[in-house]
């Protein structure tokens, strides 16, 4: 067992259910050799990421197969009432990242305190990564608005924006991820349940990728236009990049938010149906970028550096000033984590057309590293034409939770 479970107070029934032992297991740890658990745990463990850290889950952790985003608005002006919800999370999120239940059922008379459609269900990297929004230090209701970073206000409206207020704001931000859908429903649906009566769901959003095991190249995924998507993300193993690009620092200004970061989400619309019309050429214009290999135009290896090619070809520069890659890399200068997903919601019923597109996630120190590139994407981008922007949120996520800590404890000290 982990220290982390043991310090939440981990049942003896939890260690045999997540250790998978039965019958004779049991039976031997009943009699004492517990210097067997480690091992047997260790293959259960190798799919759970630990909830604490110096930094939160779910931001460095490599994308796992689906995302569930909630972003809750909070109904009680008490500050105590808010930071007990804070820990009743934590110690939920605790052990729900290491497989463990959230409680015994030992009486048939009242209701189960886990809801159970995960039991059995390894912890299959299951990641929670909260935040707050602007709007949590409105009107001081909890005695922080003195904390509220500047950088923590809404977006600005960028051209072309058609912005929907259903997906918009937001109090308190949950993204929960992990390779298995009804691992991640569950731990939406008992943190709301956790939450009933002190927060309300403002809005929540499912995202999906190809999963893993699916994929025999284990390559870059793609997106709903079929291109590689997330090439160009910035090198985060490196110290020295995760702290200039991503990773609030204390002398930013606000120090409650050391080792946060800043997390944007925008749900951008794809029209599928005119893509598909889309000759492939113009696709891979559009993009800058083969669809194939996912290299930029006028190289052959995906990881190439984008360096704006005036190179001719026929007549035509090699990669289009106004392709979405060339935009979006400007000079570099702005960088930020994308950790998008699709997500497909249905039809349109206006239009019959599929609502289908990118659940833009987006992780930076500031925000405004998103900011200068939308800009410039939204004045510029040749994929406009092909995209619409329906939601917008902006969210400081707090550094990462430490044993004994609660999530935002740092904000509320
Ligand atoms: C539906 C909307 C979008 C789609 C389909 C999309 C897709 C892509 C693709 C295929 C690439 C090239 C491969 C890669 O480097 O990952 C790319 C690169 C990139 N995109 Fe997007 N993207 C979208 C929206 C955005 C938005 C809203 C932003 C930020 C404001 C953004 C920022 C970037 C950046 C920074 C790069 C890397 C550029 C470089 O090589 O330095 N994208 N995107």
């Amino acid at each position: 067992m982990t220290r982390t479970a043991l310090e939440e107070g981990v049942t003896r029934r939890d260690v045999l259910k997540v250790a998978g032992l039965t019958g004779l297991g049991a039976a031997l740890y009943a009699s004492g050799i517990e210097r067997l658990l480690p091992r047997a745990l260790t293959a259960q463990a190798t799919d759970q990421v630990p909830f604490y850290g110096t930094y939160q889950a779910g931001i460095l952790t490599p994308v796992q197969n689906h995302i569930q985003l909630v972003a809750f608005d909070v109904q009680t002006d008490r500050r105590d009432e808010l930071i007990d919800l804070l820990r009743r999370w934590t110690r939920a999120c605790a052990r729900l990242a290491a497989s463990l239940s959230l409680g015994e059922s030992d009486s048939q008379y009242v209701p189960p305190e886990d809801t159970g459609e995960a039991e059995g269900l390894s912890a299959s990297h299951l990641t929670f990564t909260f935040g707050c929004g602007a709007s949590l230090f409105a009107g001081d209701r909890f005695g922080i608005a003195h904390k509220r970073p500047a950088a923590l206000r809404d977006l600005p409206t960028f051209d072309l924006d058609q912005l929907d207020d259903k997906w918009s704001g937001g109090d308190l931000i949950v993204q929960i991820c992990a390779d298995d859908q009804q691992v991640v429903f569950h731990a939406l649906r008992n943190l709301t349940r956790i939450g009933r009566g002190i927060v309300k769901i403002r809005w929540t959003q499912a995202g999906f990728q190809r999963s893993k095991a699916a994929d025999a190249t284990g390559g870059t995924p793609r997106n709903l236009f079929g291109f590689k998507d997330g090439t160009g993300n910035p090198d985060l193993t490196k110290d020295k990049v995760r702290n200039k690009h991503l990773f609030y620092q204390w002398q930013d200004g606000s120090p409650w938010l050391t080792n946060g970061t800043f997390l944007v989400v925008r749900r951008i619309q794809m029209h599928l149906e005119v893509w598909d019309r889309t000759i492939l050429k113009e696709q891979e214009r559009t993009f800058g970028r083969e669809r194939a290999s996912g290299a930029p135009l006028g190289s052959t290896n995906e990881f190439a550096s984008v360096t704006p090619d005036q190179r001719t070809l026929h007549g035509e520069t090699q990669l289009p000033a106004d392709s979405h890659t060339a935009v979006a890399h400007g000079t570099s200068k702005e960088q930020l984590l994308r950790r998008s997903y699709s997500y497909q919601a249905g039809v349109n019923e206006t239009t019959g057309a599929l609502d289908a597109g990118l659940l833009f996630v987006s992780f930076q120190r500031s925000p405004d590293q998103f900011i200068t590139i939308q800009k410039r994407l939204a004045a510029s981008d040749r994929l406009n034409e092909y995209i619409t922007h329906r939601g917008s949120a902006l969210f400081a996520c707090f550094g990462g939770i430490q044993k004994g800590g609660y999530i935002g404890d740092a904000l509320f000290a």
